[in-house]
């Protein structure tokens, strides 16, 4: 069988088609274990899964981190992250069964000793739990850590596996900064797991709506003969929240809102409502289909640049009515940064389907609702039957979150005796048609690693062309010479009025979300 046929078959949007494959049973190890990530995320998504029987029972978790705690510590401040970031409310049974396959190992990431312990611990729990020699490694730590992790994981020979296991590793964004950090990382990454080995996170493709822009676009013939330059007018991707920086000022202050967003999760949406057919639904069908339209991204020279693409701040504002600081004021931030939190930008896919249909983004923090969403807007009817101006008359809306559905917006015969047409909206909403919760998206991607699927993962060509794509724009705007303006907007807006401008000049405006 060859391997695209072998991928396949334990695809998860061949779910329903086929059987999915299951996730086996493994160590897990999280580097960063006393970290926000873990808290908030990867512990909460580990009980879910348990508590929905979706874990088997022998999975392990081993907390690696560098202050001294044992395993009860360990397991009570788990027991309190996990309950208050849950998503379903905790069940003190199943939390108690759970918690006994919770483990802190102690160890500093620069201590060669402490991995090698880890080696003997996994072994005996492999023993002691039948986790079968299958380990799988979680970076939840800042990038400058993944080295000497991945260098002692390979001294000690953790990065290989026995026979009839299996050894991967999954890293968090950010992957890099710009493309040469990205490369020297695949780089660093590569030294001690092959691709094969390595599930980049970008857990926007976790998100359930997210996998299902592929079944819309492929498994309804209706939508294909329209996916083109011929029909399409626009396409608008929107992701905006009320958060603001969030006390993640270290990270936050280096990478903006165009390498934090756009570079991963909207450019990987974009790839999903952009690419062509995959011949198969086997992991690399998939991202051979995306890496295309990455690769078919048009560069910005700097004028570019200065026309196409707003970057913005937020100054002090209200949120709900609640009085926030503006961005430089927050704990942390350089009191004159000028790091982007708000982004909006128009690009073109050079290729047959798209040429000539601008793509308009946006992205931002502290804008007054939080909500992801992308608009495929559809030309206007000819005006020679109705005497109005159709603006916009079909537009398709994917709402990523929340309220997760899919509307079709079209015009219709308002009821009466005069002849009066007015936009209406077909609509379906997750949540009533299938009647139960989504999971959360790292709920999705750590079962996905555990069973071996990376069709929800970014491959390394992927990651590298987005970058390439990205550079160019923060070279543009740090440029010592008559860099592109950084402008304001009033946190609880929708960003500067630049960023209306953008689209207004080409006779559009955004969708009011
Ligand atoms: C993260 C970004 O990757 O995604 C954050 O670093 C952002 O800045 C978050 O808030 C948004 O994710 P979600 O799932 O809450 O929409």
């Amino acid at each position: 069988m060859n391997r695209a046929a072998d991928q396949s078959e334990v695809n998860p949007l061949r779910e329903g088609l086929s059987t999915r494959a299951v996730p086996q049973p493994c160590s897990l190890v999280i580097f960063g274990a006393t970290g926000d990530l873990t808290h908030r995320k990867l512990l909460p998504a580990l009980y879910n899964l348990a508590a929905d029987g979706e874990l088997p029972p022998t999975v392990t978790v081993i907390g690696f981190a560098r202050r001294p705690k044992n395993d009860d510590d360990f397991r009570k401040e788990m027991e309190e992250s996990v309950r208050k970031f849950s998503r379903q409310t905790v069940r003190d049974e199943i939390w108690g069964n759970f918690s006994q396959s919770l483990f802190y190992h102690q160890s500093d990431f620069a201590d060669e000793s402490g991995f090698k312990k880890l080696a003997e611990r996994l072994e005996k729990i492999d023993e002691e739990r039948g986790t079968r020699g299958n380990r799988l490694f979680y970076f939840a730590v800042a990038p400058d850590q993944f080295e000497p992790i991945l260098k002692h994981l390979k001294a000690v020979g953790l990065n290989k596996a026995r026979e009839g296991s299996w050894a991967r590793v999954i890293i968090e964004k950010p992957f890099g900064s710009d493309l040469p950090s990205a490369r020297e990382l695949n780089r660093v990454v590569s030294n001690s797991f092959s691709e094969e080995q390595t599930y980049r996170i970008d857990h926007f493709l976790g998100k359930e709506t997210a996998q299902n822009i592929l079944v819309l676009r492929f498994a309804n013939a209706i939508f294909e003969p329209l996916w083109n330059t011929r029909y399409i007018d626009h396409v608008q991707i929107t992701a905006a929240e009320t958060l603001g920086v969030e006390g993640r000022a270290g990270y936050y202050d280096e990478a903006g809102a165009l390498r934090d967003m756009v570079q991963n999760h909207l450019l990987q949406l974009l790839c999903l409502i952009a690419m062509d057919a995959p011949s198969n639904l086997g992991a690399d069908s998939i991202r051979d289909e995306k890496v295309k339209v990455v690769r078919c991204l048009r560069r910005m020279s700097a004028d570019d640049v200065r026309n196409n693409v707003v970057r913005a701040q937020y100054s002090d504002g209200a949120i709900n009515g609640k009085p926030v600081p503006g961005y430089r004021k927050e704990e942390k931030v350089d009191p004159k940064s000028v790091i982007d939190t708000f982004v909006a930008l128009k690009l073109h896919i050079d290729n047959w389907r798209w040429w000539d249909v601008p793509i308009y983004m946006r992205v931002g923090k502290r804008l007054p609702k939080s909500a992801t969403e992308i608009s495929v807007h559809f030309k206007k009817a000819p005006m020679v039957l109705f005497n109005k101006e159709t603006n916009d008359a079909n537009v398709l809306v994917i709402r990523i979150q929340p309220d997760e559905g899919i509307s079709l917006r079209m015009q219709a015969k308002m009821p009466g005796t005069s002849f009066r047409i007015e936009p209406v909206k077909m609509d379906f909403h997750y949540g009533t048609s299938f009647g139960k919760a989504s999971p959360e998206a790292y709920e999705r991607l750590l079962l996905d690693a555990m069973s071996g699927d990376a069709t929800l993962f970014a491959r390394r060509d992927e990651v590298e062309g987005a970058w390439a794509f990205i550079d160019p724009i923060e070279e543009a705007w740090s440029a010592k010479k008559e860099a592109p303006a950084l402008f304001f907007y009033p946190a609880g807006s929708w960003g500067p009025n630049e960023a209306d401008e953008l689209l207004a000049r080409d006779g559009r405006a955004w969708r009011r979300l």
